[in-house]
């Protein structure tokens, strides 16, 4: 056990004393929570099996569930890494520091704890003060999985994190909340055409304007669950709330009564629903713990509120969860894979 301190950081203009103590925990083989523009993480000498090692036992993480290694310079890839496609220089320039996790072929240097076994690594820069001067405190190279508990919904807000890992580190870094919300896109670079394993803020389009031709893993949009995802990481029903949810879809007139007819009977049969609307929509539900994402046109918005609002479902008490669903264009491609993976790909249509 822990006793947990939280410490509050500016972004824009980190106190260098707490990222120092931080980066010593780091390079003495312990964690620290961090803010990046994506979600927090919970970071570890990733160079360091044992470190590794206590990131899984902190989160309940099965082993076999690779972490994404930190950098805070293009420059440190070469020393972890076999090879640097030019493909990955050229996302680097237009996307790091940035939401964008690349997956290469890793060197010795990297153990195999990190890594869950793999042959492969997967390394970001992400687009935080506070994280880049704690990467280069820390020694450069930081392994950080989301810092929620395996299976519960990433944290946005230093809040999250200490409701999961109070007791579990020594140390949380306070940055406010997170500017995305949803993690990065994570692309592979190791197959002959580039394959998108997780879909994030960087959309495919982006990510083709820069590289040509990029494909979607088919094993995270096939509804045949025979088809694995590439990424361990994205076969586990993760980013999940604790009450069941169900996705309703069709027009919108269509969803909304569905979901008014559906709340009626799960409230006679005494369950506690809680439901969520948009701002266009939320106040057309008559029952229930109704919670608006956002504008449904705001995609920026949507991503930055999910996570929060599906903890606060879970604080609620809600016993089961209606929610609409949205469209798959752009960023909502990355909104629509995490809210199926939290409804266990539970979805109905209104008609
Ligand atoms: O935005 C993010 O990426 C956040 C912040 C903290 O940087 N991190 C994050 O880490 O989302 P995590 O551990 O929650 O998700 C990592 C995902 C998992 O789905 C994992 O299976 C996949 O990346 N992954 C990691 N290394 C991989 C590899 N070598 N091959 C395939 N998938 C890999
Ligand atoms: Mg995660």
């Amino acid at each position: 056990m822990y006793h947990t301190v939280v410490k509050k950081l500016l972004e824009t203009k980190p106190d260098m004393d707490v990222i120092r103590q931080a980066g010593q925990i780091l390079q003495t083989g312990g964690l620290v929570a961090f803010p990046t523009e994506t979600v927090y993480g919970l970071g570890a000498n990733a160079l360091m099996a044992e470190a590794s090692r206590k990131i899984y036992a902190a989160k309940g993480r099965p082993s076999d569930n690779p972490l994404i290694v930190h950098v805070c310079k293009f420059d440190d890839l070469k020393n972890i890494v076999l090879d640097i496609p030019q493909q990955a220089r050229l996302l680097a320039d237009t996307f790091w520091p940035g939401p964008l996790t690349m997956i290469f072929r890793k060197n010795d240097r990297v153990p195999l704890e990190t890594t869950g076994g793999m042959d492969t690594v997967a390394v970001r820069m992400p687009d935080s003060q506070i994280a880049l001067a704690l990467i280069q405190e820390g020694g450069g190279y930081i392994a950080a999985p989301s810092a929620n508990l395996s299976g519960r919904p990433s944290p946005t807000l230093a809040e999250h994190v200490y409701e999961d890992m109070n007791g579990k580190i020594p140390l949380i870094i306070d940055g406010g909340a997170v500017g995305i919300g949803i993690e990065s896109t994570i692309i592979d670079l190791t197959e002959s055409t580039p394959v998108v394993l997780r879909p994030g803020y960087i959309t495919l389009e982006m990510l083709a304007g820069v590289i040509g031709e990029v494909c979607m893993d088919p094993g995270i949009v096939s509804e045949d669950s025979r088809v694995r995802p590439k990424a361990p990481g994205m076969k586990y029903r993760h980013y999940a709330p604790k009450a069941e949810m169900i996705l309703v879809e069709g027009p919108q007139e269509k969803v909304i009564a569905q979901i008014n007819y559906l709340t009626k009977e799960k409230l006679k049969s005494g369950k506690k629903v809680g439901i969520i609307g948009t701002e266009e929509t939320a106040e057309r539900y008559e029952h229930g713990f109704v919670i608006s994402i956002g504008e449904r046109q705001e995609e920026e918005m949507i991503a930055h509120n999910l996570y929060r609002i599906l903890r606060e479902l879970d604080e609620s008490g809600v016993d089961i969860i209606y929610s609409e669903s949205f469209s798959t264009l752009r960023m909502g491609e990355a909104i629509m894979n995490r809210m199926l993976k939290a409804a266990g790909h539970q979805v109905i249509m209104a008609e």
